[in-house]
């Protein structure tokens, strides 16, 4: 296992050509391998002098429970077709824990292209990134002219920021990531892209094959949303349709008259915890949501997890703390910890085999982990 490096780029970039089909704009790539080889974020498996399989973590920040959780996001994990089905992806995927555990990761995120390689090492299906289609024309009804929109530029990216966790935290949000300044200040820049921003929200829209597509809607109140969403839709005399990755709680769905196409797509995402303890006490919960339960947890990939743990949850927070063995401990190994973490209800857990014993506190773990739906505005 190896750190990438500038001269393994040609041969990351080939693998990556024959795992993804071409990909893009061969700088623009190059510019973001490098933010990962500065600070050891791309790891590769050498064969020899020959590199034959890589994968890069992004350092993000995601929302659980309306607070922010550092996550280390895995892209990019690729093995030559000729090495491929000999176990070098999970020796690759091992060597990605050990960095997330390194970094300081309580969590680790993927979208995967196959869950066998992930479940083995413990991630499992927490949320999802979803995209719905409106009528341009029935968004442009939607009002709020009484609020002030104006367009927004540059020096917007503070109040963008402040806008978007204000409304998180409000909304106890599981799950989307928090964008850095720079890319906050690199959409605001590009001209591709629309964005208007009102007291207490903002949006952010752009053309796509002659329709419209919003990248981001933010909105403190009912007047504010109708006022950006009518923004989006007063495009409706050349766009019939408008696309908008949203959760499937957004207000929008409760104001709009129609989805146009009747359908929503969706991309899952897998979760893994890294580090436990660090996992409960850096999520929010709900106020006034009470829990003591004890945890068994079987962590093979990562030692530091396993062994019987008190789960203590109130006044909207929890701490996890090494306990004695306990014959009513709930058990479960990394992918039920993960999908429990992510609000899946014990039925669920207990109908997909993932989790045993404990069954008398089902109801207080349904009501500590659960809350809004988890999501993603992002792919990466
Ligand atoms: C997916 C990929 C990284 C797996 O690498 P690999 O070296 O073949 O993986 P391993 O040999 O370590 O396999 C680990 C497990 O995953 C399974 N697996 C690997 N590829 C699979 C696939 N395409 N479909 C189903 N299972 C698969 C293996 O069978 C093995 O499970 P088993 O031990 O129960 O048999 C590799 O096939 C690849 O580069 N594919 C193209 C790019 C891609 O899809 N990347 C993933 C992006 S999320």
């Amino acid at each position: 296992m190896v750190e990438v490096t500038e001269e393994h780029l040609d041969s990351v970039w080939q693998v990556r050509t024959r795992s993804f089909g071409m990909g893009g704009d061969r700088d623009e790539w190059n510019k973001t391998a490098r933010s990962f080889i500065v600070d050891g974020r791309y790891l590769g498996v050498l064969d020899g002098d020959e590199l034959v399989a890589a994968a890069r973590v992004w350092p993000y920040e995601q929302w659980w429970g309306g607070r922010r959780v550092p996550m280390g996001g895995v892209a990019g994990v690729v093995v030559a077709p000729e090495y491929r089905g000999r176990g070098v992806g999970s020796l690759l995927m091992r060597a990605v824990l050990n960095l997330c555990v390194e970094k300081g990761y309580p969590l680790t995120a993927l979208y995967p292209a196959t869950t066998v390689l992930y479940r083995h090492l413990g991630y499992e299906f927490a949320g999802s990134r979803q995209l719905y289609t409106f009528e341009a024309a029935d968004l442009r009804t939607l009002g709020g002219r009484r609020t002030a929109v104006r367009k927004a530029g540059r020096d917007d990216a503070d109040l963008f920021l402040e806008l978007a966790a204000k409304a998180h935290e409000a909304r106890r949000s599981n799950g989307p990531l928090i964008w850095p300044r720079a890319e906050v200040e690199s959409w605001l820049e590009d001209e591709s892209l629309f964005a208007y921003v009102a007291e207490d929200g903002f949006v952010v829209y752009k053309w796509s094959d002659g329709n419209l597509a919003v990248e981001e809607l933010i909105a403190g109140s009912e007047e504010t949303a109708r006022a950006l969403w009518a923004t989006v839709g007063s495009g409706a005399s050349i766009a019939k349709t408008v696309e908008a990755c949203c959760p499937p709680f957004d207000p929008i769905h409760l104001m709009v008259e129609h989805e146009a196409h009747r359908k929503s797509w969706q991309n899952r995402w897998m979760l893994r915890l890294v580090d436990a303890p660090a996992a409960f006490a850096g999520r929010g919960f709900p106020d006034g949501v009470v829990l003591e339960a004890d945890l068994r947890i079987d962590d093979p990939e990562l030692p530091a997890n396993t062994g019987d743990w008190r789960l203590s949850v109130g006044n909207g927070s929890a701490t996890l703390t090494p306990a004695e063995p306990s014959g009513d401990a709930l058990r479960l190994g990394p992918r039920g910890l993960a999908a429990l973490y992510a609000g899946t209800p014990l039925a669920t857990l207990r109908g997909a085999g993932l989790v045993s014993g404990g069954a008398a506190l089902d109801a207080g773990f349904d009501a500590v982990f659960g809350g809004p739906a988890p999501y993603m505005l992002d792919d990466f």
